[in-house]
């Protein structure tokens, strides 16, 4: 199918005042120049006046019909606005294809390009692409959200894999290799699926894919032939979609020069016109001036300022083109990073000097670690330079620093050439200047410069730890280092060296020249090394401010060690003459650069389907996953917004506690009202959001509860509109005789500022503690642990849109897990009845507990602010405001006292635990229940608890996937690993030495949740575990690697989880239609977690009890709708992981009703007939006036509403002791579903699940400053796992446990158990540092054996790691080298 044959191109012009098209040529009404022709999925779009600061992203969400591009940060890190932009070049023919990020390309910059989002390639009408149907098939779409920007990622590595001269592929395959069908997606964020399905789709295209590989899929069952697996794979056709349609070839289309009210749009052909228009401007003083390459700079600065005049430089030839001028590469300054690589890899294609090739080879590889590929299509050199010269913590700097690159800089009529190093220490280039030009040397070595000897060698090394190894996340440290170096008899001397480092916190880029000055002229020794260590970390000091300082240091000095050490052992051994690439390579110097050819291998998944329910129990496709891939899935801020309608943005305290005096916006444009609490109307309550522990204030009174309270809305015509104006807004605030704030939970105890914790819902402690302690052979006393807290990062930010309905009502879209809960909120805030107020989630893209209570002040502000206005509002939260107000998990502090016997066995535990909860109660008192729940894991003996939760001037602490009990699991294992550190045992025999029986399972969490002695699946899991990973053997495996490796260490552990959950009453209805067709609407919200596909599986079974012919086509009947509050009532949470389980049994209950409804009268009509089929049925029992709707009302029993999951997992991991960085290499997984409803999506929950513990465990800092204010606010700060960061092999098995009486369909659940098993992870890299840290005892001398305890924290960042493993690990080797130590 090609699009674009099936639309055909027509002519219009689209503006941003006024969207209509007309028919008209351009010619005829406006001037050639004037005007932005370009391409959307094949349709024309021409537009006149455009305000040059509308990116592609606005244009395309608010004024076209392509809303698959989604917004999900707004500064390029995260892929889901990726759109494909295609360009043709009319000289050499070609149509150059290439990701964007649409959030920061600017409309005006794509005059003659063809943009192609995930419309473009299929849909439900005209048919899916083969990409949509693999996201579906296998089941690599949840929440669907970032999904039509993975479409296109891999749509574009497809597109210019086919440009390649590789040979054919065969037909229906890819040119694609496997590992660049992987990296596609390196630069987009998934926080559901845990990338792995994603990994499959995308390799199913590649050529040399082992289709063994490919995991569970909807195409192929188990056992099928590789050729048969491939033809059941959806044909791709590499030809079916044009990218690039023909009309816009043939356009005249010059860059444009666009008008807007006082703002416009230059693109200068040439050089003098750059120059006379700089000139013309420099005359006009007050106006705002800014050049343009690819404008990636906004995603860093989010430059409110309005600029006046845009000018883009990219059409001038000489800013545009890469020449190579003999001695160097002339790189003008507007050439992106995607085409430098490309150069500097032409280049190493002549190997007329092998080290100028090399040091290009290696620039080339280093700036392939630049942001994604989706920045570094747009980004260009100039612009990164400039940027760096400003404070950005460039890589290009410090590389091209080393290599001795130069710069021409042009200032009026100016022309000047400075070496980068000139550049860099200069103030900032103003507006009205421009960089021309890079020059990079060609290097070779400079023989007779020093010492003229033909063993004389080039070496060069760049460096940079960043917490993901392939690039999108900005470098702790960068280097790079280049040494010109001779051997002689005795071994290695330096003639030259050039160390330039970067991004440690300093303004820029610089050389470490006493570093250099020291090392010049001297033959490298392990003692001169040594010594030019301690010079590095002087050289390397961070600014004031800089997070994480020593760590930073300590980079450098493991980069130069790095760098330095083979040329010292090259000299050691005397290998004379033998400095070339194997001297890195040596096995005395194996240093991990971070380089994976392949970043997931293999993963298993063993999942068993049930058939005694079919289709419960087949692992069918997630319902709407081809729409959500197709981009046609329908999000909240997807719905056209409705006439006059109008946006809002928060205003938000930036202090923890003040009286706020007043709230005034700087930027009044277009701002139609600031709406607060004392818009609330007469009788209303200023309530936000509430639970059943009580409300939380819509916005802040006259005093502000915390840093990231809400106190206004501003609401003006466009969402950016009301975003600058909150942003800018000022509030006036006063503390005068004001307590000082509560910010910790110490704080909290001495003021005894605590929320109550109803006594039903606080557990009971078991055993006598003072027992237990009295039995134990050793004690650890009050051992103290902290947890931080954790972000929700769901894809999708906070937003609603509330229409004003007749009669006082009002309809809200909202994206949140309890629209009933919504509803009541806004009818106390706006003093109406329920019953006027309607709440509609259809989907939400992505909640993980935070679109429960943090979405209803969302819906019930815009209900508000549209109530007050009398006009529709809408928010979409952008992503900073929405990681201010989030709340997340709650931190805490925990103090544990606890018993033990010498074989390990404990006796006693007792708990202190300070929950710093926030300003509002939200759901914080349940927090010990959930916690204790999870702690029981083991049998304790005796085990009490004091857990306080902490009333503070913090944002309200909220339900986060597995709320309390991944802490809890956390702070069990911490247990146990101390208990085997002090006994100096095995941490796994201890963990199983503490393992419940079956009765102690029953003492700790009662009957009714352990339920029958079979149910207690874990001693099973446990072992089938360490036989299917091969636990023993791995084990020895690690301990032989450690050995033998220095600088890496190894560490492996195998973990178990139990976590407790409870089942809520749920409505359900069920009414079949006239034409057959079902509709089933449930209490349950579908958040991507799958719960209406196993609705739908649940109401096709239950209705094939009628047992009518060809009842196998109900499942395609049944649709499941959006969640009204006004159609079904009583909806309740959707939390908790069972939601889906309830929802099924409500469904169960309602078409049992209908079956025996209809059973008598499919008997009759079968006796008349013969055979019945579905539709003749529903015919006949319309005609008979048969009831076909019928409603329920699940309430789980009290003896049956609760009980236990268990599954098991083990970690290896690698850890780096020069980086701190941890690879996780392996995770083995089994978890019990009891008998999965849809094992695929039970896997998806599993998987995704681990993922995001492994964003917990080991990545994500939610930090605050002192005021509690939220201080990592964006992707730049704050990073979720990505497809570099998870397993590089992740295998899943789902037990099927089999019959479990009292769960619905002997199902269980997995939407949050599963995350608690990431702990597994953090437990492997705690037992890798411990081989470091003894390794690091026996450098220092000290052989007092191993140390008793190592506190890793959580997350166990790259600094964390590092420091525990040694800041200075690698100067006290060298120390040990050294004679006399
Ligand atoms: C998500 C993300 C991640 C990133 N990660 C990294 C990273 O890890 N390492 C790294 O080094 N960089 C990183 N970058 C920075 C990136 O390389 C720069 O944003 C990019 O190179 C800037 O180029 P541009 O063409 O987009 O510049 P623009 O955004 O167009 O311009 C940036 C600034 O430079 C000015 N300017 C541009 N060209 C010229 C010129 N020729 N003369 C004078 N002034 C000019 C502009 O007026 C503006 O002030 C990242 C960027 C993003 C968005
Ligand atoms: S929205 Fe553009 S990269 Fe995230
Ligand atoms: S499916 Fe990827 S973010 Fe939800």
């Amino acid at each position: 199918m090609d699009l674009h044959h099936l639309q055909p191109p027509f002519i219009g012009r689209t503006t941003m005042e006024d969207t209509q098209r007309t028919s008209t040529t351009p010619t005829e009404t406006v001037k050639q120049n004037q005007r932005l022709v370009f391409a959307v999925n094949g349709e024309r779009f021409e537009l006149s006046t455009v305000d040059p600061s509308t990116t592609l992203l606005q244009f395309l969400r608010s004024q076209t019909r392509f809303k698959s591009v989604k917004l999900g940060c707004g500064e390029g890190g995260c892929g889901a606005c990726n759109v494909l932009l295609s360009k043709f070049d009319s000289t050499l023919k070609q149509v150059e294809d290439y990701t964007v990020s649409s959030c920061l390309t600017l409309l005006c910059s794509v005059n003659g390009c063809s943009i192609t989002t995930t419309e473009g390639l299929g849909s439900s009408k005209d048919g899916f692409h083969s990409i949509h149907q693999r996201f579906a098939g296998f089941h690599a779409s949840q929440c669907g959200f970032c999904t039509p920007g993975m479409c296109v990622s891999l749509f574009s590595a497809l597109v210019n894999a086919e440009k390649t001269h590789r040979p054919e592929a065969p037909l229906g395959v890819s040119k694609l290799t496997a590992s660049e069908a992987e990296k596609a997606i390196s630069g987009n964020l998934c926080r559901c699926t845990g990338y792995r399905p994603i990994a499959d789709v995308c390799k199913s295209f590649s050529a040399d894919v082992d289709m063994e590989d490919l995991g569970i899929n909807s195409f192929w069952k188990k056992g099928k032939s590789s050729d048969a697996k491939l033809q059941k794979l959806p044909f791709y056709d590499s030809k079916q979609i044009c990218t690039y349609p023909e009309f816009l070839k043939n356009e005249d289309n010059p860059p444009p020069l666009l008008k807007y009210q006082k703002r416009s749009w230059y693109s200068p052909l040439a050089m003098e016109d750059l120059r006379s228009l700089l000139e013309s401007i420099s005359a006009e003083s007050d106006v705002m001036v800014k050049l343009v390459a690819g404008n990636t700079g906004i995603g860093y600065y989010k430059e409110v300022e309005h600029y006046d005049k845009f000018i883009d430089l990219r059409f001038i030839p000489e800013l545009s083109t890469i020449k190579r001028v003999e001695s160097h590469l002339e790189v003008g300054a507007t050439v992106t990073i995607s085409k430098l690589i490309l150069a500097l890899k032409e280049e190493t294609n002549d190997d007329s000097c092998s080290e100028g090739v090399m040091v290009f080879k290696k620039i080339a590889s280093h700036l392939e670690k630049i942001a994604s590929e989706s920045i570094r299509n747009l980004a260009s050199l100039g612009g990164n330079l400039v940027m760096a010269q400003k404070g950005f913590p460039s890589d290009i700097a410090t590389v091209l620093l080393a290599v001795k690159s130069k710069v021409a800089v042009m200032t009026g009529i100016e022309k000047e050439f400075l070496t980068l190093e000139e550049f860099l220490a200069r103030p900032a280039l103003d507006s009205r200047s421009v960089l021309l030009s890079v020059h990079v040397p060609f290097l070779k070595s400079t023989k007779n410069g020093y010492l003229d000897k033909s063993n004389t060698k080039l070496v060069f090394e760049t460096h940079r730890a960043s917490p993901r190894p392939l690039g999108n996340a900005l470098a702790y440290l960068n280097a790079s280092f280049l040494a010109d170096v001779s051997t002689c008899d005795n071994g290695v001397v330096i003639n030259s060296i050039q160390l330039a480092l970067g991004s440690f916190g300093i303004k820029h880029a610089v050389r470490a020249s006493t570093v250099e000055n020291y090392l010049v002229g001297k033959m490298l020794t392990f003692g001169l090394l040594y010594e030019a260590l301690k010079l590095m970390r002087a050289a390397v000091s961070p600014e004031d401010g800089t997070s994480h300082p020593t760590y930073r240091s300590s980079l450098a000095v493991s980069f130069l060690f790095e760098f330095l050490l083979p040329l010292v052992d090259a000299g050691a051994s005397n290998i004379s003459g033998c400095i070339n690439e194997s001297t890195y390579n040596s096995p005395r110097v194996t240093f991990d650069h971070g380089e994976r050819t392949q970043l997931l291998s293999s993963a298993k998944q063993v999942v068993e389907s049930s058939h005694e329910h079919y289709p419960v129990g087949e692992p069918i496709i997630k319902s709407g996953a081809a729409i959500q891939a197709s981009g046609e899935a329908v999000f909240v801020d997807d719905i056209p917004s409705p006439l006059n309608c109008l946006h809002g943005a928060f205003i938000y305290s930036t202090k923890p506690l003040a009286w706020v005096k007043g709230v005034k916006s700087k930027s009044e444009k277009d701002l139609h009202a600031v709406v607060s609490f004392r818009d609330i109307p007469k009788g209303g309550v200023n309530i936000g959001a509430k639970t059943f522990f009580g409300p939380e204030p819509l916005f802040a009174d006259d005093l502000t509860q915390c840093s990231g309270q809400r106190i206004a809305f501003a609401v003006a015509d466009t969402q950016k509109n009301a975003d600058v104006a909150a942003d800018t807004a000022i509030v006036d605030y006063d503390i005068k005789d004001l307590e000082p704030p509560i910010l910790t939970v110490e704080q909290a105890v001495e003021k005894s500022s605590f929320f109550e914790v109803p006594s039903f819902l606080y557990p009971s402690h078991i055993g006598d503690f003072s027992k237990g302690m009295a039995e134990a052979d050793h004690h650890i006393h009050s051992a103290e642990i902290k947890l931080g807290s954790q972000y929700y990062f769901y894809m999708e930010t906070q937003t609603a849109l509330a229409v004003p309905d007749e009669d006082n009502c009002m309809v809200v879209y909202s994206s949140i897990q309890v629209p009933e809960f919504a509803q009541s909120v806004i009818a106390q805030c706006l003093n109406i009845p329920e019953n006027n107020v309607r709440v509609i989630t259809r989907r939400v893209g992505g909640g993980f507990g935070g679109k429960a209570i943090k979405a209803m002040p969302v819906a019930a502000a815009c209900a508000l602010a549209a109530h007050k206005l009398r006009r529709p509002v809408r928010t979409y939260l952008n992503r900073k405001t929405d990681m201010i107000l989030a709340g997340g998990r709650h931190p805490m502090k925990i103090n544990y006292t606890v018993g033990f016997k010498s074989n390990g066995k404990i006796t006693a535990l007792h708990l202190d635990i300070l929950l710093n909860a926030g300003m509002a109660p939200d759901i914080s008192p349940i927090m010990p229940w959930n916690m204790v729940g999870a702690l029981k894991k083991y049998d304790w003996g005796a085990f009490s608890f004091d857990i306080k939760v902490c009333k503070t001037n913090h944002s309200s602490k909220s339900a986060m996937r597995g709320p309390g009990e991944v802490q809890a699991t956390y702070i069990a294992e911490a247990v146990i690993e101390h208990v085997a550190a002090v006994l100096l045992i095995d941490v796994g025999s201890v963990r199983e030495t503490n393992f419940h029986t079956f009765d102690s399972l029953r003492l700790f969490y009662g009957n009714d949740s352990a339920g029958e002695p079979l149910e207690y699946t874990l001693p099973t899991i446990w072992t089938k575990l360490m036989r299917s990973s091969n636990f023993a053997d791995r084990v020895e495996k690690v301990k032989k690697f450690n050995q033998s490796n220095k600088w890496r260490k190894k560490g492996i552990s195998q973990v178990p989880i139990l976590h407790e959950v409870s089942l809520r009453a749920t409505p359900g209805r069920v009414s079949i239609l006239r034409d057959g067709s079902i509709v089933v609407e449930v209490g349950g919200v579908e958040l991507g977690q799958g719960l209406w596909t196993k609705v739908k599986q649940m109401a096709a079974y239950c209705l094939s009890e009628v047992r009518c012919d060809g009842d196998d086509a109900l499942l395609e009947k049944i649709r499941v709708i959006q969640a009204d509050t006004l159609s079904m009532v009583q909806g309740g949470f959707t939390a908790g992981s069972t939601t889906s389980e309830a929802s099924c049994e409500a469904i169960r209950l309602c078409c049992k009703v209908l079956v025996e409804r209809l059973t008598p009268l499919k008997e009759k009509l079968q006796d008349q007939a013969g055979s019945v089929n579905w539709d003749f049925l529903i015919l006949q029992a319309n005609f008979q006036s048969v009831n076909l709707s019928a409603s329920s009302y699940f309430v789980p029993e009290f003896t049956s509403m609760r009980y236990i999951n268990y599954g098991a997992a083990v970690t290896e991991v690698e850890v780096n002791l020069l980086t701190g960085e941890t690879k996780i290499l392996q995770s083995d997984i089994i978890y019990d579903c009891g008998q999965s409803m849809n094992p695929a999506v039970d896997l998806g929950q599993i998987e995704g699940a681990f993922v995001q513990g492994i964003g917990f465990f080991m990545l994500e800092e939610y930090l605050t400053n002192s005021d509690g204010l939220v201080i990592v606010d964006g992707t730049w700060t704050y990073k979720i796992p990505t497809i570099d960061t998870i397993p590089n092999q992740l295998n899943v098995e789902i037990l099927n446990s089999g019959h479990h009486k009292k769960r619905v369909l002997s199902s269980k659940s997995s939407g949050e158990p599963p995350l608690l098993l990431a702990v597994s992870v953090h437990c492997a890299t705690r037992s890798a540092i411990k081989e470091a840290r003894n390794q690091l005892r026996s450098w220092k001398g000290l052989d007092d054996g191993p140390e008793s305890l190592i506190q890793l924290d959580v997350p166990a960042t790259m600094p964390v790691v590092k420091t525990l493993c040694g800041l200075d690990n690698v100067e006290f080797y060298l120390q040990s080298l050294l004679p006399g130590s």
